[in-house]
C-alpha cells in the first residue's frame, strides 16, 4: 500500500486502501451500502443521470481552477465532473474521493478512457508503480487522484498527502444522501483554506415548476432513494447566519436544484 503522506498524486483509485474503516458509530458500513447501491447502475449511471443531475455544469462553472489551485470533488462517483474540469488548459490539481470502491473503479476506467492518463483501481501495487506518471502524448497534465473514504472524515493530510488545504470542495447531488451530512459539511469547511469555496449543487423543492409536474416528479425521483432534504438546505443558511462563511445560492431549473456557494471566512 502506497502512503499518500509520502507518494506523490497517483491516477487511481486505490480501492480497498481506505483511510477510515467506513464504519460509523453503531456499526453502519456506509461504504458497503454505496457499493451495493452502485455496483450495476455504475455501468450506466453517466448515461441516464444526464437528463436529472441538472446543474452540475453550472456549478463546474462556478469553480475556479489556475495552474496552483487544489480542488476536491466530495462523492465524485465516475469523475464525470472531475474529468470535465480536467479538461480545461489550466485545472490544477484535481482531487476526488468516493464511499464506494465500486464507483472508483469506474471512474478511474473512465479518466484512462478520457484523457488517456494510464488509471487502475483497486490494486495497490499497480498504484504504487504507477504512481505521478502520464500516459504519452499528455505531457505535463496532473493526474487526478482518487481515494476511498467517507467524506465526514476527509482530512486533506491523511488522505491525499496535503500539508495544504483545498482551495475549492464540492459536492454534487451526493450531501443530501449522506445520512451524517453535517459532520459532511463541517470535515469540507475544516479543510479548505480561507477565502476558498465549497460549492453544493442538490436537490431544491420545486417550488417554482407547475404543482402537478412536481408532484409526479418527485415520485419518479424517489425511485431513485432521491430527493429534497430541507433540514440540509437549512443548515447551509445557517452556515452563512453563523459567520464561518458568505453564503450564495441561486436556482436550477425553476428550483428543481440549487447550487450554494460557500466562501470560508
Ligand atoms: C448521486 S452520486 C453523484 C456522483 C457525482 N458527484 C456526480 O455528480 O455525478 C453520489 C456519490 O456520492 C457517494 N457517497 C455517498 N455517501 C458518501 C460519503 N459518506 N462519503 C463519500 N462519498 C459518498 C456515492 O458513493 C456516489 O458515488
Amino acid at each position: 500500500m502506497s502512503d499518500p503522506a509520502s507518494a506523490p498524486p497517483s491516477p487511481v483509485a486505490q480501492g480497498p486502501v481506505s483511510s477510515s474503516n467506513n464504519r460509523r458509530p453503531g456499526g453502519v458500513d456506509h461504504a458497503a451500502a454505496m457499493d451495493r447501491m452502485y455496483r450495476m447502475t455504475r455501468h450506466v449511471y453517466d448515461v441516464t443521470r444526464r437528463y436529472y443531475l441538472l446543474g452540475r455544469d453550472r456549478l463546474l462553472e462556478r469553480v475556479v481552477t489556475s495552474r496552483n489551485t487544489a480542488t476536491l470533488e466530495v462523492g465524485c462517483g465516475t469523475a464525470r465532473n472531475l474529468i470535465k474540469l480536467a479538461q480545461r488548459p489550466e485545472p490544477g490539481q484535481l482531487y476526488g474521493l468516493d464511499a464506494s470502491h465500486e464507483m472508483l473503479e469506474t471512474a478511474a476506467t473512465s479518466i484512462e478512457k478520457t484523457l488517456g492518463i494510464a488509471a487502475s483501481s483497486g490494486d495497490s501495487r499497480l498504484a504504487t508503480s504507477m504512481a505521478g506518471q502520464t500516459a504519452p502524448g499528455h505531457a505535463g497534465r496532473e493526474p487526478i487522484v482518487l481515494r476511498q473514504g467517507l467524506a465526514e472524515q476527509l482530512d486533506a493530510q491523511r488522505m491525499f498527502g496535503r500539508d495544504e488545504p483545498f482551495d475549492t470542495i464540492f459536492f454534487s447531488y451526493c450531501l443530501s444522501m449522506i445520512p451524517t451530512w453535517p459532520g459532511a459539511i463541517d470535515a469540507a469547511m475544516a479543510n479548505l483554506r480561507p477565502g476558498g469555496h465549497l460549492l453544493i449543487v442538490d436537490f431544491w423543492d420545486q417550488k417554482d415548476l407547475p404543482g402537478v409536474f412536481a408532484a409526479g416528479l418527485k415520485r419518479w425521483l424517489a425511485m431513485f432513494h432521491v430527493h429534497y432534504r430541507p433540514e440540509v438546505h437549512d443548515a447551509i443558511v445557517d452556515l452563512g447566519k453563523s459567520g464561518r462563511g458568505q453564503v450564495q445560492f441561486e436556482s436550477v431549473a425553476r428550483r428543481y436544484a440549487y447550487i450554494a456557494s460557500i466562501q470560508k471566512n
